[in-house]
């Protein structure tokens, strides 16, 4: 099997765990996006929460209706991608600057569930750079602020900004993304306090404790692994 169709295979089986009259956090990414296609397919009599103006369009255009946020109020299940998946299920998410929406729709869930293809297979940190999202005004020291940070936490590892066609990526909420190639991160709760903690980080990709299981798509089907 190809990466993809071991992601769409994950994704099928996560919209099987979705039940009628369920809110569905909906992710963001190309493995979210295939939940999203087999979610709509079942034609269930559910409502989705998008956790970026992408997936909200594609949700709409396969006829999924939409709450926000606050409409929601408690998500019965979310389901979404993942960069990295690290010891515990705590992962690396934000590749596709869909973080803060991501974990503000995690964080509101009763279950959540990630998936992902076998390159994806839960193991330690270290290969996934942490996105890290970033208020535009004064981003650059904000960024020195970060690096200090990884220089305590993170083997000294040093941000960059993202750019896109030699432009800032934007998130959706206007702000930009910064990229730390952390490597193993030996006490991640500590670096997420410590990033958190700066005024200028918005949020960063590190979800700990938070996922319920892993479906990942392999080569031999659909393996689930709990934290
Ligand atoms: C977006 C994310 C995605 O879940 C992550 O980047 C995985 O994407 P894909 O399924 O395309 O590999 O965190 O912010």
């Amino acid at each position: 099997m190809t990466p993809d169709q071991q992601k769409q295979a994950a994704g099928a089986a996560a919209a099987a765990l979705v039940e009628p009259g369920m809110t569905v956090g909906l992710g963001t990414g190309s493995t979210a996006a295939h939940f999203v296609r087999a979610l709509a397919a079942r034609g269930l009599a559910i409502r989705g929460v998008p956790t970026s103006e992408a997936t909200a369009e594609l949700a709409a255009s396969l006829g999924i209706p939409l709450l926000d946020l606050d409409q929601a109020g408690l998500i019965d299940l979310t389901v979404d991608g993942a960069d990295e998946i690290g010891p515990g299920l705590a992962l690396i998410k934000g590749g596709g600057a869909a973080l803060l929406r991501e974990k503000l729709v995690w964080e509101a869930s009763a279950r959540c569930v990630v998936i992902a293809d076998a390159l994806k297979t839960p193991g330690d940190f270290g290969r996934f750079p942490l996105p890290i999202e970033v208020v535009a005004f004064g981003h650059a020291t904000t960024a020195a602020r970060i690096d200090a940070v990884l220089a305590r936490l993170a083997g000294g590892a040093r941000a960059s900004l993202r750019l896109r066609d030699g432009r800032p990526v934007r998130t959706d909420g206007g702000n930009l993304i910064y990229d730390a190639p952390c490597g193993a991160i030996p006490d991640p709760a500590a670096l997420a306090g410590a990033l958190k903690a700066l005024t200028g980080v918005v949020e960063h990709g590190l979800f700990l404790g938070l996922a319920e299981r892993a479906l990942i798509g392999t080569d031999d089907g659909v393996i689930t692994f709990l934290p």
